[in-house]
C-alpha cells in the first residue's frame, strides 16, 4: 500500500469515512460536489452515509445520531419451541 491509497474506514455507529483520493458518481454518472467542511474549507474526508436516513445521500448529514444507528447486529431470535403459541 502506497501514501496515496484510498482508505475507508466504518466510524462505530456512524458513517464511512474515505480518505484520499476519490471521485463520487450519482447513478446518471455526474460527479458530484463533496461538501465542504463546517468551516467552509474544502473537505480532506468524504463522509458517506450508512445508516441510510441521511437527507444528502451518500453523504452523511448527521442523522445517524439523531435516529440512534447501531451497527451491531441484533442477537438472533431464539428458535421457535415446537407447540407452543406462536408470539402475539
Ligand atoms: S451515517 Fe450519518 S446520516 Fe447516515
Amino acid at each position: 500500500m502506497t501514501d496515496t491509497a484510498t482508505t475507508i474506514t466504518p466510524k462505530p455507529n456512524g458513517p464511512l469515512l474515505v480518505q484520499g483520493p476519490v471521485r463520487i458518481l450519482a447513478p446518471d454518472g455526474t460527479e458530484l460536489a463533496v461538501p465542504p467542511r463546517k468551516d467552509g474549507r474544502p473537505s480532506e474526508v468524504v463522509v458517506l452515509c450508512r445508516c441510510g436516513g441521511s437527507a444528502t445521500k451518500p453523504f452523511c448529514d448527521g442523522t445517524h445520531k439523531r435516529i440512534g444507528f447501531c451497527d451491531t447486529p441484533p442477537p438472533p431470535s431464539p428458535a421457535p419451541t415446537p407447540g407452543a403459541a406462536p408470539p402475539s
